[in-house]
């Protein structure tokens, strides 16, 4: 089976194709532009820029898919494209091609939740993956655990009362000035830097409960900042990301533990953007298997937005006729 999916629910925009064949999953393409360039004047993203380029370039990275998969379209046996969360215009450019394209092609379309695609992600390591699974997904929008009781049987147990980890990277490296996303930037700087140099908080990490809340701890580098000197020195700028990255890092490794712990979990999967944090790869991965159960994580090229997971995800998902797909910008994993 041949799958072809189209990713424009935040600020890259992508397509893929994704062969499987008895169940293994063969990339055969994963075109991404990313915007990032286009929006690090701003500090963030701008939905309109946004919008406006996933239609200049929606076109082109469908074009660049089929060539790199050297696959002609009668050769897709399915289409795959995020119908939500995300943003309502970006959104809707790639759900509206991908209909075009159901319609011109005449194969069947699934719309496909984007949350659910980043754990999905991790089925292109074509490993076996034993249930149940908790599964921690980190992004720029969203923090949540999940809990996975086979295949396509998703639960959320917990999520971030208020800023998600990825938007905690990303307002941070806004305090700091030092560039957008800030995950990789922050992370960076980090390695360079004093984990115990600031005593930032680890919040939530005692309360009875999967959930979390990082909007506090992004106060709190705000407050530190205030008594320091107005220009960072390069040693004050790496101890502040690295004491700042431990207390993320940290607080999602401890609630994903109980979790797995709480729900037997046999299998720990780290999915999302933040997922290409490799402290958080690192300390998540040695606790999994310090409890002797399996971790998994995606390729870094399948950690942030990209259509192959969106594309793995749409083996899983049932079609649904193109007159009837719709966009939900808020759709959530129940
Ligand atoms: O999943 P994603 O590409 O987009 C959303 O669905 O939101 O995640 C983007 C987020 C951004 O907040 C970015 O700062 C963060 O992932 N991120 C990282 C790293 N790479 C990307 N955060 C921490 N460390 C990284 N290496
Ligand atoms: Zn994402």
């Amino acid at each position: 089976m041949i799958i072809f999916g189209i990713e424009t629910s935040c600020d890259e925009t992508s397509a893929a194709v994704v062969k499987i064949n008895r169940n293994h999953f063969f990339v055969l393409s994963n075109v991404v532009s990313s915007q990032i360039k286009i929006h690090q004047p701003y500090g963030g993203v701008v939905p309109e820029l946004a919008a406006r380029n996933h239609i200049k370039n929606i076109l082109p990275v469908i074009n660049q898919a089929l060539i790199e998969a050297k696959i002609k379209p009668n050769q897709v046996d399915k289409i795959a494209v995020t119908v939500g969360p995300g943003l309502i215009t970006s959104l809707l450019i790639g759900v509206q091609t991908a209909k075009i394209l159901a319609y011109t092609w005449q194969k069947p379309i699934a719309g496909i939740n984007h949350m659910v695609a980043h754990i999905y992600a991790n089925w292109l390591n074509n490993k076996l993956i034993k249930f149940p699974a908790i599964a921690l997904i980190v992004s720029g929008g969203h923090t949540e655990l999940v809990l996975i009781k086979n295949k396509n049987n998703f639960k959320k147990v917990g999520q971030t009362l208020d800023d998600a980890a990825g938007e905690a990277f990303d307002k941070v490296a806004q305090l700091l000035n030092v560039g957008y996303p800030g995950g990789p930037i922050i992370s960076r700087l980090a390695e360079r830097g004093d984990i115990n140099a600031f005593n930032f908080p680890r919040p939530m990490i005692e309360k009875d409960n999967f959930n979390f809340s990082f909007s506090g701890l992004k106060t709190a580098v705000l407050y530190t900042i205030k008594d320091l000197p107005k220009k960072l020195s390069d040693k004050q700028l790496a101890d502040l990301s690295a004491s700042f990255q431990q207390a993320v890092v940290e607080t999602l490794v401890a609630k994903t533990i109980k979790a797995a712990e709480h729900f037997k979990a046999k299998t720990v999967i780290l999915a999302g953007g933040v997922a290409a944090n490799k402290l958080l790869r690192e300390q998540l991965g040695k606790k999994v298997k310090g409890l002797k159960r399996d971790f998994l994580m995606p390729d870094f090229s399948f950690c942030t937005d990209n259509a192959a997971m969106i594309a793995a995800a749409g083996y899983f998902t049932k079609n649904t006729p193109w007159q009837k797909l719709r966009v939900d910008p808020n759709l959530e994993i129940k």
